[in-house]
């Protein structure tokens, strides 16, 4: 983004995981905030940070056009809209500058458990239908094993494609394997390991924002570090 701001603006999600968490973290770096009403813009009072609560899959977007700069979001997310970005033409426009040490999980390939599973290599050669909400990441993955399955793009509910018939297998986010269980559903290979991250533009800030990130920046480094 080319608007010249002397405050920083971080996206965080609004609600789930990541929520709490990412909260939490840049309040233990000293920020706090003044919410307002409608709760999705939280005016910085500490510093001038103000945060931009948005779900999380818009986060890596808004960083790229420049409305926010900073954002907490998932590696997952961060990849696979860079993978959809690169796709069509566009540059690598923001990096992931810290993992944050929380919001584990994996993207996996999951199959029906009555599967017998021998590896990525018996899906080759059988035409089958994966559904997942991470098509770019997924597509890469199925070129290096050289298997030609049908990428079936959904939103969200993901785990119920098998039983609804639209999909084989899964692709999706695995943290204590709980949905994949009440689903019928087992996780045979990782395509990704995800945290939340902290990700920022590909090339950084040219303003009064530079020494504001720098600071913020040394702080988180410093909580981190005590959290290990
Ligand atoms: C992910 C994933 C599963 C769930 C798995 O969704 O899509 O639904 O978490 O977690 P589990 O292994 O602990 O059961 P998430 O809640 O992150 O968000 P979403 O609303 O974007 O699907
Ligand atoms: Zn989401
Ligand atoms: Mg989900």
């Amino acid at each position: 983004g080319a608007a010249t701001r002397d405050r920083l603006r971080i996206a965080i999600q609004k609600s789930g995981r990541l929520a709490e968490p990412a909260r939490k973290l840049l309040a233990a770096c000293g920020l706090s905030w003044r919410e307002s009403r409608d709760k999705l813009f939280c005016y910085g009072e500490s510093l001038p940070v103000d945060l931009l609560l948005v779900r999380d899959d818009d986060i890596p977007g808004l960083i790229a056009d420049g409305v926010c700069d900073l954002g907490v979001v998932g590696r997952n997310e961060l990849d696979e809209q860079a993978g959809a970005r690169a796709q069509i033409g566009l540059p690598q426009a923001y990096r992931e500058l810290r993992a944050l040490g929380f919001g584990q999980c994996r993207l996996m390939l999951a199959v029906p458990e009555d599967w017998e599973w021998t590896g990525p290599e018996q899906l080759r050669g059988k035409g089958l239908r994966i559904a997942t909400s991470y098509p770019s990441i997924l597509v890469g993955w199925l070129q290096e094993q050289q298997i030609d399955a049908q990428v079936v793009e959904l939103s969200g509910s993901v785990e119920i494609a098998p039983r609804l018939g639209t999909a084989e297998l899964i692709c999706d986010l695995v943290s204590s394997g709980a949905t994949l269980k009440a689903n019928q559903l087992k996780p045979v290979e990782t395509l990704l390991e995800s945290e939340a991250v902290l990700a920022g533009p590909a090339g950084g800030f040219d303003d009064a924002r530079a020494a504001l990130a720098q600071m913020l920046l040394r702080r988180m480094d410093g909580v981190l570090q005590v959290r290990e």
